[in-house]
């Protein structure tokens, strides 16, 4: 059953009334400055439609990992300011959400916005303290999540707080991200062929498992592949190899070897850095080597089984692509799902490293389907899980 978005309800739902809106602005920021703007733009169509309402605004969200700990380089306020200047518009900050945000939130006129300093600065948010999450419900009137990046956490903003709100609606980042997913997951175009790659085993395990009947192919590569490789019999040297996942991968690879395309050759490097003495191996890699990226015959491979029609879905990159000289292999996968697209297939990307690489492979956000902006989040939503930030929302038949 589909959600209630913003867009379901009356326009006098929002005119007049405090809308908080939980948003994921955890973007990278140094030294005050953003690195990357994609999630405050993603969230400006939202922001955009309830200030043309009347809505008085309080966006909420957390950034980094601070365990509840008020860290000053994890402060919001940078946010704030960038996103002044996004919308053309003083975005008022509130240094606490607790103390310091009633007063501030009372003093809003229609169309002005506020934000709340880091959620995660209070120990409530991960925890879900039911306390915090009333004291966040305290502050609105309405409830909306477009936070789809942190929809798999059961937070007090994402989850607790909205219990205490008739209405809980979807921002229409929330309602874009799950219309595209939901495609991608019970209904994909034919042929459906899904790139997986990034350090982590255990995420995509799921991802393989519940996909397999629909898709056609899985191209594997990154640091996940090595324990691919190493469950198919090769050497892996001592590239990254994950032992607690290894006999799920085994059985995977035992039950679907025609779909699970693995890399053939590969670039392996004795330490990690910029400027390192880098080999070539057909098959397996030797010992003392790491595999860095994938070999010109994998890319051959990989390119051809990228056709311009059906749906392609890509998550992880294929090699470490932040070191220059090891990324031509994710770049070389990004052209090709570039011009897949161009072509005619419907091309979704996502999570955080992989949208960093299609942006270093020169390729903008507007020459592909859909770029989630969920990394953990979308790949859950597609492993078939329920995710607490999106089962809390009101149902459009409920
Ligand atoms: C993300 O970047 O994936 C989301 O913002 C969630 O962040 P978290 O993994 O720290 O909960």
């Amino acid at each position: 059953m589909g959600k209630l978005s913003i867009k379901d309800v009356p326009d006098s739902t929002f005119e007049g009334k405090r809308v908080f809106v939980r948003v994921d602005f955890n973007v990278p920021i140094k030294g005050g400055v953003i690195q990357d703007d994609t999630r405050i733009r993603a969230a400006l169509p939202t922001i955009e439609y309830l200030r043309g309402r009347g809505a008085r605004l309080i966006l909420a969200s957390h950034l980094g990992r601070p365990k509840g700990n008020r860290i000053p380089e994890l402060s919001l306020e940078p946010v704030a300011n960038h996103l002044s200047k996004l919308i053309k518009q003083e975005v008022k900050f509130a240094p606490d959400c607790t103390n310091a945000a009633p007063e501030i939130v009372s003093r809003l006129q229609n169309g002005e916005v506020v934000l709340l300093e880091n959620l995660r600065f209070n120990p409530g948010e991960e925890a879900n303290d039911e306390s915090f999450a009333r004291t966040l419900a305290s502050l609105a009137d309405v409830y909306v999540n477009d936070a789809f990046g942190t929809a798999h956490r059961a937070h007090a903003s994402t989850y607790g707080m909205a219990q205490f709100f008739d209405l809980r609606l979807a921002g229409l980042l929330m309602a874009k991200e799950i219309e595209f997913l939901t495609k991608v997951r019970d209904n994909p175009d034919k042929p459906f062929v899904v790139i997986l790659g990034g350090a982590k085993v255990k995420d995509k395990i799921g991802v393989i498992s519940n996909l397999v009947d629909k898709a056609d192919t899985f191209l594997i590569g990154g640091g996940m592949s090595y324990t691919f490789l190493k469950a198919a019999g090769k050497e892996i040297g001592n590239s990254l190899f994950d032992e607690k996942h290894f006999e799920k991968v085994k059985e995977l690879l035992e039950k679907y070897s025609e779909k699970i395309k693995l890399p053939v050759d590969h670039y392996a490097v004795k330490e990690i850095t910029a400027g390192a003495e880098k080999k070539y191996f057909e098959g397996g890699i030797e010992r003392g080597w790491i595999g860095v990226d994938i070999g010109p015959k994998t890319i051959e491979a990989y390119k051809n089984a990228i056709k311009p029609e059906g749906m392609i879905f890509w998550n992880g990159p294929m090699g470490v692509f932040e070191i220059d000289d090891f990324a031509a292999g994710t770049v070389e996968i990004a052209k090709a799902v570039r011009d897949a697209c161009k072509g005619g297939a419907k091309v979704i990307i996502g999570g955080g490293d992989t949208v960093s690489a299609i942006h270093k492979a020169g390729i903008k956000d507007e020459e592909l389907t859909h770029v989630s902006t969920g990394g953990g989040a979308t790949l859950e939503f597609l492993a078939g899980m329920e995710l607490p930030g999106i089962k809390v929302l009101s149902d459009k038949n409920g």
